[in-house]
């Protein structure tokens, strides 16, 4: 407005800082994050990046990733800190959290705002942001938020069942309509692997071109959404029906009553959701 200075926007008083934060203690008090477990990654609409550009440091320094990330080269994102507590993001946002710039050619970081206290991003960098480029590509720019927590009944499934898509899928699917309806796409699984490397990253794009929600077996659940809610929703209606299964198969003695993929098909006919046939084998024959 001409004649009045602009007012200068803080990162705090955002909506998106105020929904990262939100994500963030509702995944601690759901129990996922003990200690420093899991972390959350959002990929800034140019606006909302703009917007706070005299919030942003100007004078930190370049730090080499170990990919060259050609998608997502020069934009911004808000990471968690590695070895923060998600139990202290809204306490202590500044420190818990920040938001790093990616320059021109997408092959290094800087951090602009937060992660006070020499902090640095999550470990699990390499697989948020290599994930967050695959996302923005297949959603054709939907896509902005990656999640990974440690759900204990996930983690538990996953010493149990076969480590297979089709598997963890089907499982999954049969528990309650709503999981269907909520990753008709189906589940992606990976093998334990040792947290925080290009190799678990890498691994994880190959099934996150198909699939919204990964299981890294015997660790935790990494998962991609448009917004906020989707992303904690995808994490918890499976968290939930990982509940529900292991609590169903820990009754002795009584067989458990399965819907059929009939009537999977047919509720997918009635709620037009498109579920692969590969997760509809016959259970008879395996
Ligand atoms: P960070 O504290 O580095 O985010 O690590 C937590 C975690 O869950 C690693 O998989
Ligand atoms: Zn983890």
């Amino acid at each position: 407005m001409a004649g009045k200075e602009k007012a200068v926007m803080k990162v705090l008083d955002t909506e998106t800082a105020q929904g990262f934060i939100r994500m963030s203690e509702d995944g601690w008090h759901q129990g996922w994050h003990e200690c420093h477990g899991g972390n959350l990654t959002y990929r800034m609409k140019k606006r909302e990046a703009d917007n706070l550009r005299e919030d942003f440091r100007k004078d930190a320094p370049w730090l080499t990733l170990p990919v060259r990330l050609k998608s997502i080269a020069g934009e911004f994102f808000m990471v968690t800190g590695s070895g923060k507590f998600m139990r202290n993001m809204a306490l202590d946002p500044a420190d818990s959290f920040g938001i790093i710039e990616l320059n021109e050619e997408g092959s290094a970081y800087r951090i602009v705002w937060g992660l006070e206290n020499m902090g640095k991003p999550t470990s699990e960098l390499p697989a948020h942001l290599m994930n967050q480029e695959v996302k923005k590509l297949v959603t054709e720019g939907r896509h902005r938020v990656v999640y990974h927590a440690h759900p204990a009944n996930i983690i538990a499934l996953s010493f149990l069942l076969p480590l297979r898509d089709e598997i963890f899928t089907r499982e999954l699917w049969e528990i309650m309509p709503e999981c269907a309806m909520t990753f008709p796409g189906g589940i992606g699984v990976l093998p334990w692997m040792i947290p925080g490397t290009k190799e678990i990253a890498q691994r994880s794009c190959e099934l996150m071109k198909e699939y919204d929600v990964v299981v890294w077996a015997q660790h935790g659940l990494f998962v991609s959404g448009d917004s906020f809610d989707h992303a904690f929703g995808l994490m918890h209606t499976v968290e939930k029906a990982a509940d529900i299964y292991l609590k169903t198969i820990s009754v002795p003695g009584r067989e458990r009553l399965i819907p059929s993929a009939q009537e999977l098909r047919e509720m997918a006919t009635r709620f037009r959701l498109k579920l692969p046939e590969k997760f509809l084998y016959n259970k008879d024959c395996i």
